[in-house]
């Protein structure tokens, strides 16, 4: 185009040849410097977690398939986390955080359902850094420092949503939290607008507590004993269960009358006691994982080898699915 604008080279074209020629040039120049910007962008949201959808969507299908496969004996907790969770993600402008309580003894899944909540929505799951995972024992272990914990805690919470309102906290172990620490967080989990400038309406708080395991226990045996099928167990059954446990439960400090009191805690989810038929899918489930072809009878050797409460019935398993994976290795 340059050479034509030579030849026809005339004063009244002059400016416009000139125009033309560079145009072409500044244009690409242009659109390469955004293009590589462009891509530049791309490339580190694809290696670098943000708090967008790239890496945070909540995905109910993906948590309702792994509820139903790989969750054993839990019907009603896996209802109500699939329903509790897909309300509040589908809706646009909830009206406070999402605050979940998961109660129940050892080994019936509340780490494992916390994980699997995590894996709907962060593309990272558990690692997510938007995902904050808190253990008593190993966060806050001395009785004399609560009030640094309690600024320490104030301080994480805060700090974290202004970076990504859509950031998860669970807080494990909670018998052991110490009265007066999950009080400092109170307000956040409250129906606010905001406080000072932050909204905490798309956080995730869930709660992880053994508060209740033995009344859950008591209103399974009693189905049992009455000859009523387990599944027939529903939420109603073991919601004054829960809460009453957990109210009465002064060692389990952190339930502050007033905690409950306020309505904070969206729901409770029971988790009912294991029997040895889950303990058997646990097993099959694990060496799956693991790529051995599962074997029923190794498997129900490792389970009938566990310990089962109550002593005369012997019906649920002490600790559940947790040390399957470890046990299992003296049984292949
Ligand atoms: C949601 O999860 C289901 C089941 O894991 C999967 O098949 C589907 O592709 C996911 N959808 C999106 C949009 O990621
Ligand atoms: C976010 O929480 C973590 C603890 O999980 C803490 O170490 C970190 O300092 C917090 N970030 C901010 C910005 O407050």
């Amino acid at each position: 185009m340059g050479y034509m604008c030579m030849t026809l080279l005339h004063y009244f074209l002059i400016t416009s040849c000139i125009v033309d020629a560079f145009e072409p040039v500044t244009t690409s120049a242009f659109f390469g410097v955004a293009g590589v910007g462009y891509l530049g962008n791309k490339l580190y949201k694809y290696l670098f977690e943000t708090c967008d959808d790239q890496w945070i969507r909540f995905n109910s299908s993906n948590l309702e398939l792994a509820l139903n496969q790989k969750l054993f004996g839990q019907h009603v907790a896996s209802r109500v986390v699939l329903k509790t969770l897909t309300g509040y993600m589908n809706n646009p402008n909830p009206k406070k955080p999402l605050v979940l309580s998961l109660h129940g003894w050892t080994g019936t899944g509340k780490n494992f359902v916390s994980q699997l909540i995590t894996e709907s929505i962060y593309h990272k799951g558990m690692q997510s850094g938007f995902v904050h995972l808190f253990t008593a024992t190993a966060h806050f272990p001395h009785q004399k420092h609560l009030e640094i914990y309690k600024e320490q805690l104030q301080m994480w919470v805060k700090g974290n949503v202004t970076k990504c309102p859509r950031s998860m906290f669970i807080f494990d172990e909670m018998d052991k939290m110490q009265a007066g620490l999950i009080d400092s967080i109170k307000p956040y989990l409250d129906y606010y607008e905001n406080l000072d400038g932050v909204s905490y309406r798309q956080a995730i708080f869930i709660f992880l507590s053994n508060a209740g395991g033995e009344k859950i226990a008591e209103v399974a045996l009693d189905f049992w004993n009455k000859g009523r099928d387990r599944e027939e167990i529903e939420l109603k059954d073991l919601e004054m269960a829960v809460t009453l446990s957990v109210f009465n439960n002064k060692q389990s400090g952190f339930w502050h009358a007033n905690l409950i009191d306020k309505n904070l805690v969206d729901v409770y989810v029971p988790f009912l006691p294991l029997e040895l038929k889950h303990v058997v899918q646990c097993g099959l489930a694990e060496m799956a994982s693991r790529g051995i072809d599962p074997d029923q009878d190794v498997v129900e050797r490792m389970a009938k080898d566990m310990n089962y409460f109550p002593k005369e019935e012997r019906l649920f398993a002490t600790q559940g699915c947790k040390v399957i994976s470890s046990r299992l290795d003296y049984y292949i």
